[in-house]
């Protein structure tokens, strides 16, 4: 691993003029290129996707991605040095850098099927890249990958080379939803990976230097390649440790009436273990978290390794378990019967802030409670309606489940209420109106340690928490 020496870089950034392309306007390519365009006035910034809605919304008022502050940054420099397109070609042909951030979904067919990353769109654009390329450029990995894909990256542009050079990077994106423009803004680390010849050299340099406009340069760390493919997929894979960790001492707790948030914060004053994603839960959700664990499990038993695959396995083992425990809690709490009963679901995103829902904890557990006959009246602010019936794999019109424009609606006349997704606002709900206008006895399950349980029993809710006696 090395650092580029200050001294070598100067003290001011010389201004430098760039086209940049990003291929893929997802989650991580529309922030992540709308911070650049706004911090890098001078280069131009285009991100370009195959699907047509998707690059509509990006340059209409209503974006395709929600994130606090987004809609500023965007609107800021959409226009001049920002542009959304579905015309690949051009962007790749006029661009000198270009970043791949296409997705990477666990691979549901074929050889290992429902661990390893499906490569195919990673490969289509390093296809299309060889193709369409008429100088050199500099490939960034955007995108996570499992250790040693750009290789093959590599590989594939090489053998169609026809004398132009190509430099792969490696700058995997540890932005998290939610908090993903203040995360871009002060990253904790810019992590860039390249070969450690003199042309990868000039390349990481390059993209050092579109960072240090305004990522302080020891934040920047670089390295070789294929540490920074694996640092991805390590970071996240303990990231998700630490919640399953936590996750599990919440099931000891229900067992033995310790309090888990009292745990978490005992246990995260020490400064080894530090206090942050030491929130008990419902379980984690979000689109990377198993898919990336399920990646670096299959890569463990690919290079041999099967006990460092069964170790980061249970990671993901645990999660499940958390998931399913919550509903059978529910359930048993509920006298062993939900069917025809009322449930409020408020919040459907894997987290708050964000209008994403992949691999939410509440599509799992709307699912168990569905399949035992409960009506679901579901409430979350940001996601719609027809992404929700995507995730339940249902129809407009099933009649077991309703959708509201606000928690009151949810709850009258309910049963329970299951708190899935932390926002905020629901920390300031008038419970004692929703008690009144509850079933008896009112239950509510609070799968984010997001409310006052004690508050909530005064009133009269049968009220519990996770981790919680
Ligand atoms: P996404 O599904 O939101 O977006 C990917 C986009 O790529 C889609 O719009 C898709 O149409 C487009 N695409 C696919 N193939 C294409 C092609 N050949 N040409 C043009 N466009 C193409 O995915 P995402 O959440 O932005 O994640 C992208 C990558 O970043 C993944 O590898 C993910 O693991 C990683 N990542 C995601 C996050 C996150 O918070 N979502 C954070 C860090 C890293
Ligand atoms: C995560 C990582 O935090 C990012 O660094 C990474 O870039 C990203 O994955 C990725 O590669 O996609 P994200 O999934 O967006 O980001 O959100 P997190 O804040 O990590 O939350 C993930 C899940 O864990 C959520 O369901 C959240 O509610 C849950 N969580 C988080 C807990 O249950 N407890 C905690 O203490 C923290």
């Amino acid at each position: 691993m090395y650092k580029i020496p200050l001294s070598d870089q100067g003290d001011a950034i010389p201004t430098f003029r760039m086209k940049i392309c990003c291929i893929g306007a997802g989650y991580v390519g529309g922030p992540t290129m709308a911070m650049i365009a706004h911090k890098c006035v001078d280069h131009t910034v285009t991100v370009v996707d195959i699907n047509q809605a998707r690059i509509d919304a990006w340059n209409s008022d209503k974006l395709p991605v929600f994130e606090p502050g987004l809609d500023e940054i965007v609107s800021g420099a959409r226009g001049k040095n920002l542009f959304f397109s579905t015309d690949v070609d051009t962007a790749i042909r006029e661009a000198e850098i270009i970043f791949l951030s296409v997705n990477t979904p666990t691979k549901t067919y074929g050889v290992g099927a429902g661990r390893a990353a499906d490569l195919r769109y990673i490969e289509k654009c390093a296809r299309k890249i060889a193709e369409v390329a008429e100088d050199d450029k500099i490939v960034v990995e955007k995108s996570t990958l499992p250790v040693r894909t750009a290789e093959s990256v590599k590989r594939i542009l090489e053998s169609n080379s026809n004398g132009r050079q190509f430099q792969i990077l490696s700058n995997p994106e540890f932005l998290a939803e939610g908090t993903a423009m203040e995360d871009l803004e002060a990253p904790d680390r810019v992590l860039i990976g390249g070969d450690q010849t003199p042309e990868g050299k000039a390349a990481i340099q390059k993209l050092v230097d579109v960072y240090a406009t305004w990522v302080p340069r020891e934040r920047v760390i670089t390295t070789n390649l294929w540490s920074s493919e694996l640092s991805k997929l390590t970071a996240n894979a303990f990231l998700a440790q630490r919640i399953s960790s936590i996750n599990a001492i919440s099931a000891l707790c229900e067992a033995t009436e310790a309090n888990v948030d009292e745990v978490a914060h005992a246990i995260g004053t020490d400064s080894r273990i530090g206090p942050k994603f030491l929130k008990a839960s419902v379980g984690f959700g979000g689109s990377c978290f198993q898919k990336d664990i399920l990646n670096l499990v299959y890569l463990c038993e690919h290079f041999g390794l099967p006990e460092v695959a069964a170790y980061w396995n249970s990671v993901i083992a645990m999660n499940d378990y958390q998931k399913h425990r919550f509903s059978h809690r529910v359930i048993s709490a509920m006298f062993n019967t939900v069917s025809d009963k009322k449930i409020a679901v408020l919040g459907f995103a894997f987290k708050k802030d964000t209008n994403d829902t992949r691999e939410s904890a509440a599509i799992y557990i709307c699912k168990d409670l569905l399949e035992e006959q409960a009506n679901l009246a579901i409430y979350d602010p940001k996601v719609e309606v027809a992404q929700i019936q995507r995730d339940l794999g249902i129809d407009a019109d099933n009649e077991y489940v309703s959708y509201c424009q606000d928690p009151y609606e949810a709850t009258k006349g309910a049963h329970a209420i299951l708190i899935l997704t932390e926002w905020d606002e629901f920390k300031t709900l008038d419970f004692q109106k929703i008690y009144e206008q509850m079933q008896l006895p009112a239950f509510l399950f609070d799968g984010r340690n997001l409310l006052d349980l004690e508050a909530l029993r005064e009133i009269g809710f049968e009220a519990s928490g996770i981790g919680k006696g």
